[in-house]
């Protein structure tokens, strides 16, 4: 899929406040600092795209963007970030939660982790709540330009044997770079597959 356009639509606070629309939505989700801003940067071509920053937790809204006048990337706020109070979690947790089990347009998260480091609790708490909640997931790894490749294939060889202790199947996977694009026709490639299915379904 070529990216034509892509525009910040704007910041909405809660699923409540998000505008009504029948466009696909593809959201993106994870840790913070995991590299969400930069990944939508990366796959738009546009570097001030999504705010990416040095400190975590920058992303503290549900962050609309519209794509090619066709479907709608949302930039979640990153979970689970230590430095922000216990009641502040708890409200990120419930905007995303409610985001992803309400809003009827949602055709898949994308949850990034990390590939530097092994599952992290949160994460693999975060990949069950979705299974549990019907929330169609894929997973995407960031950062890969800081590995080697052998060292990428025995950590996602670890994170899925980690994920297969408690799960029949693993969601589709995606391994990226915002540094060298990695991973970019492959998520953009099934973006387009999955909307083009459903508007075949519907016809
Ligand atoms: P929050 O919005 O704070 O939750 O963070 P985020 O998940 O949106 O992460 P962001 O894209 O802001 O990136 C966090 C840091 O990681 C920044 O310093 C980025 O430059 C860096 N980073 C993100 N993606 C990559 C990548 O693929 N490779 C490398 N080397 N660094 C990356
Ligand atoms: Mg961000």
């Amino acid at each position: 899929m070529k990216i034509k356009q892509a525009e910040y639509i704007a910041s909405f606070p809660n699923v409540a406040s998000c505008p009504q629309d029948s466009k696909p939505e593809f959201a993106f989700i994870g840790r913070s600092n995991v590299g969400k801003s930069s990944l939508i940067n990366m796959l738009t071509n546009k570097k001030g795209l999504a705010k990416v920053s040095v400190t975590p937790g920058k992303t503290q809204m549900l962050n609309f963007f519209e794509i090619n006048n066709s479907w709608v990337l949302v930039d979640l706020p990153g979970y689970g970030y230590a430095k922000t109070s216990k009641a502040t979690k708890a409200t990120f947790s419930k905007m995303i939660k409610t985001y992803l089990t309400e809003r009827s347009n949602l055709f898949l998260a994308f949850v990034l982790i990390d590939i530097r480091h092994s599952l992290q609790k949160i994460d693999e708490q975060f990949i069950g709540w979705c299974g549990q909640n019907g929330v169609p997931i894929c997973m995407v790894f960031t950062k890969s330009d800081k590995l080697g490749k052998n060292q990428i294939t025995q950590n996602i060889h670890t994170i899925n044997n980690a994920l297969l202790e408690t799960w029949n199947e693993l969601p589709p996977q995606f391994i990226t770079s915002s540094e060298t694009n990695a991973g970019k026709e492959e998520i953009l490639g099934y973006i387009n597959q999955i909307i083009e299915s459903s508007t075949v379904l519907k016809t």
